[in-house]
């Protein structure tokens, strides 16, 4: 079992999926990935979640973000399963689901917490950069769905930040003001950001959303 932390590379695979054998890194191609993991198929919550990333496929594309789910159970339980989804959240399932019946995938990410369950996976979410380093990782227990408002608001955050010297302050949404790095001198950081910066304590520096 691994130990991924923010910043490791992610490891790559290839599986089975929904959609028939995946390697993870082609299948990611060069952009954002957002790699979540289901307990099992036939599960209430999981039903929910995995309707909803449908809805939300847009959302990610229009980010450059290839969405990927896993769950311990087979391609053709899958299949089953994502008919039922269809169905009952009005959507068309738009990615595939790793069909990690042998749990390598789920032993690799670290997505089996023996003392939550034994057997089936925690709802791991890890956010992947282009350059596949790991941006991210929530780990949620089984009874909560995710929020992919959320996980949206972050991967705005994650690719403002990878391109300008700023982090986004508590509840930040896309267009709101951000925090200067803290590693930029004031002054510096008002040549930096022609939309203005105000200084409310020298280490706490507001400026416009410089993305928006
Ligand atoms: C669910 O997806 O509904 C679920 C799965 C495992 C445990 C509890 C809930």
């Amino acid at each position: 079992m691994a130990t991924i932390r923010l910043g490791d590379t992610a490891p790559n695979f290839s599986a089975d999926s929904s959609i028939g054998e995946i390697n993870f890194y082609d299948y990611l191609g060069d952009g954002w990935g957002i790699l979540f993991s289901h307990p099992a198929d036939f599960t209430p919550v999981c039903t929910t979640e995995l309707g909803t990333a449908a809805k939300f496929k847009d959302e990610f594309d229009k980010r450059n973000v290839k969405m990927i789910a896993l769950s311990v159970d087979g391609r053709a339980s899958h299949n089953e399963w994502i008919k039922d989804i269809n169905e009952t959240q009005h959507t068309i399932v738009n990615f595939p689901i790793i069909a990690d019946e042998d749990k390598k995938v789920s032993n690799l990410y670290d997505m089996i917490h023996p003392k939550a369950d034994n057997n089936l996976t925690v709802r791991s979410v890890y956010i992947i950069a282009p350059d596949k380093s790991v941006k991210l990782i929530i780990t949620y227990p089984a009874s909560t769905g995710r929020n992919f408002h959320e996980l949206l608001r972050v991967i705005d955050s994650l690719q403002l930040t990878a391109y300008h010297k700023v982090a986004t302050p508590a509840n930040w949404q896309h267009g709101e003001d951000v925090v200067v790095s803290p590693a930029i001198p004031t002054e510096e950081a008002r040549s930096i950001f022609s939309k203005g910066v105000e200084e409310i304590k020298p280490y706490l520096r507001m400026t416009p959303d410089p993305s928006a």
